[in-house]
């Protein structure tokens, strides 16, 4: 087994794989492993922290506002897992991505995972979108996902490994009419991570690219009833991080089962 097979393996675990010839399909313990999560304070990249601290690793909560990030931090200590700590941060600016990505390092020792959720969508034609809200998108949902790869994959590369999880939208596949920002920052995002996962994969570096439908979150207005739970994208990024590293799964699509025929 090559060294950066066995990021996410105990020591006993790496033993039980290797004494019954399994390693392939050894599912890894998440236990103790570091993670940053943007966007973390609602919707999914909360149900992805709380997720991941159910599994006893030690997460990082940010969003852009600090009273939010505290509020987060104290709501998921309750759970009694994995440590939690936060940082206020906007994605949008290198500056506060070196102060995330720096405090993760000296807080919590080292940096595993990365999640890229932080997202941002306004919905208008182009003719009636204004520059600003342009901005705020495209370097929300993907500059921002990049200065966060820029400064996570040299810690991940000193671990020996790691995993990306970047949450892009099916949106990234079909565009729709007034949502043309968002369709061209998830579009670029799903080209970013493909080029990503094979720029990094010799160094152990594992890059997952889920591609949403709708989810039930304050994303956009009005519950829904039949769309994706949160919990349930928490759920595939947890599949994804345990699944033996032999493997990625680079693109994935989640979508209701049964959408709104209207
Ligand atoms: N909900 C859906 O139907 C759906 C479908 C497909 C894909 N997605 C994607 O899933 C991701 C999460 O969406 P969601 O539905 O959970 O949205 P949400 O409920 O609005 O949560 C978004 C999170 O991102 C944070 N955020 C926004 N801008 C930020 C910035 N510049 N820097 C740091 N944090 C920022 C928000 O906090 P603050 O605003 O307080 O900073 C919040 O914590 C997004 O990338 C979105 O594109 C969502």
């Amino acid at each position: 087994m090559l060294a950066a097979d066995c990021w996410l393996l105990t020591a006993g675990e790496l033993l039980t794989a290797t004494l019954i010839g399994r390693q392939e399909v050894q599912r890894v313990s998440l236990k103790g492993k570091v993670a940053v999560v943007t966007g973390s304070t609602r919707g999914i990249g909360r149900a992805i922290a709380e997720a991941l601290i159910d599994e006893e690793v030690s997460v990082v909560i940010c969003s852009r506002r600090q009273r939010d990030v505290d509020r987060t931090v104290a709501a998921c200590r309750e759970r009694e897992k994995g440590r939690v700590v936060g940082i206020a941060c906007d994605v949008r600016e290198h500056g506060q991505v070196q102060r995330l990505i720096d405090f993760a390092i000296r807080e919590l020792g080292g940096l595993d995972i990365l999640v890229n959720n932080a997202g941002v969508a306004h919905t208008a034609s182009v003719a009636d979108l204004k520059p600003e809200e342009w901005h705020e998108i495209i370097d929300t949902n993907l500059t921002g996902v990049f200065y966060c790869c820029h400064e996570a994959i040299p810690h991940l590369r000193t671990r020996g490994g790691g995993y990306i999880v970047n949450i892009g939208s099916l949106a990234g596949a079909n565009a729709h009419p007034m949502m043309a920002a968002y369709n061209a920052s998830k579009f670029g995002l799903l080209g970013f991570s493909e080029a990503l996962f094979q720029e990094v994969r010799y160094d152990g570096i594992r890059v997952s690219h889920i591609m949403p439908g709708s989810v039930e979150t304050d994303f956009s207005s009005g519950k829904k009833g039949w769309a994706i739970l949160p919990e349930q994208i928490a759920d595939m990024v947890i599949t994804l991080l345990k699944s033996p590293s032999r493997t990625m799964a680079t693109r994935i699509e989640m979508r209701p089962t049964k959408p709104s025929r209207a």
